[in-house]
């Protein structure tokens, strides 16, 4: 038997779980909870070797700063004293959501949380289970998705168990995630403010409070030399099955397209799934089709996304192949995470 093993609390939602998930984090404990984006891995944020057991648990690299997550806008006061004009107003539109802002960080911020950056995360989730645990915790969680490094984000309580059982304290099962996507980061020790990474508060919504935003580098096309947000050089979001993604204005080409890469990869024995929108879900000769949703909705594909990647690796495919998205709303996150975890891009 591993040593290192844990014995990993299954936690529901009533109010004694609720209380022992606090109870766990206050003591130094690692606790995954839901939020309205992706499960989270809560430590307290004030508590350095607790956040230390969150990068061994999940494989993370020590350089890839956390979250910090609050239950009050007063909790921002902790971790920043300069909260400009720009930051508050994007707080007040969108806390509590799936917002993150970048600010100066205090001293007093564990430089594990940030790794050693001078700026702090930080964001206020719209769950009433995790505000609850932060609440009753009574201090700052620091968490990230709470999926093992690397592999797409967990949007259940069964995801987080099959990355981290045996790694952490509890699980609190709150059901699906309704969001699907993580949150959208924003630096605003800039001027203008910088989306460093998109995701659950649009471009579009963002810009309706604040005017224009500029985009990080890497926003889109994966690795860059010297990234804004550290977590943005790492591979991401994958699978165990390699993933090839496939984009194009003509929904028949890529329909086309796909089936005939299904043909090849057959011919060399290897077994295919397809992530596909449910209007052309129907047209794919794969081993295994998700479907991820209407087009016409792309909050449900987003919902859908990383389920559906991580429920064609339990069919035991060789490849997936997912269709594109248009690039705008939350459609812009969704492609983010599909560019990000596939090894190949093909444009038809
Ligand atoms: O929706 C979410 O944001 C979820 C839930 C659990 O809240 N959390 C999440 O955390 O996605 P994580 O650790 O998987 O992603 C956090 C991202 C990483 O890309 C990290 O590099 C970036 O935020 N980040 C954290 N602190 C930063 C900082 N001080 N400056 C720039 N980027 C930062
Ligand atoms: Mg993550």
């Amino acid at each position: 038997m591993d040593l290192m093993q844990k014995k990993t609390e299954m936690l529901s939602v009533t109010d004694e779980d609720l209380e022992r998930a606090a109870q766990l984090i206050r003591e130094g404990g690692l606790v995954a909870f839901p939020t309205e984006t992706v499960y989270g891995l809560g430590a307290s944020a004030m508590d350095p070797a607790a956040v230390s057991g969150i990068f061994t648990a999940k494989g993370r690299p020590g350089d890839n700063p956390l979250i910090v997550h609050i239950a009050d806008v007063s909790q921002v006061y902790g971790l920043s004293e300069d909260i400009t004009v720009p930051a508050q107003r994007l707080m007040e539109a969108f806390w509590p959501g799936p917002l993150t802002v970048v600010l100066p960080r205090k001293p007093g911020v564990p430089d594990v949380v940030t790794a050693g950056l001078d700026t702090v995360a930080v964001r206020m989730p719209d769950h009433p289970v995790a505000l609850e645990v932060i609440r009753r915790a009574g201090v700052p969680v620091a968490a990230p998705s709470a999926n093992s490094s690397g592999r797409p984000s967990p949007t259940s309580a069964a995801h987080v168990a099959e990355d981290l059982a045996g790694k952490i304290d509890a699980v609190v099962d709150g059901g699906p995630c309704r969001v699907g996507v993580e949150s959208t980061v924003v630096d605003l020790t800039t001027e203008p403010p910088v989306i460093l990474r998109p995701g659950g508060v649009t471009r579009e919504e963002l810009e309706g409070v604040l005017g224009h935003m500029e985009t990080a580098a890497s926003f889109t096309y994966g690795p860059v030399e010297a990234p804004r947000s550290p977590g943005m050089k790492y591979r991401h979001y994958s699978p165990k099955a390699e993933v090839v993604l496939v984009t194009g204005g003509q929904p028949e080409r890529v329909t086309e397209k796909i089936n005939e890469l299904i043909s090849r990869y057959h011919c060399r024995g290897k077994q295919t799934g397809v992530l596909a929108a449910a209007e052309t879900a129907g047209r794919y000769r794969a081993d295994a089709v998700f479907n991820l949703g209407s087009r016409g909705c792309p909050e449900e594909i987003a919902r859908n996304l990383f389920n559906g990647l991580r429920s064609l690796d339990m069919q035991g495919v060789d490849i997936i192949i997912s269709e594109g998205y248009a690039e705008t709303g939350i459609g812009t996150a969704v492609m983010n995470r599909l560019r990000k975890a596939a090894g190949s891009i093909i444009e038809v």
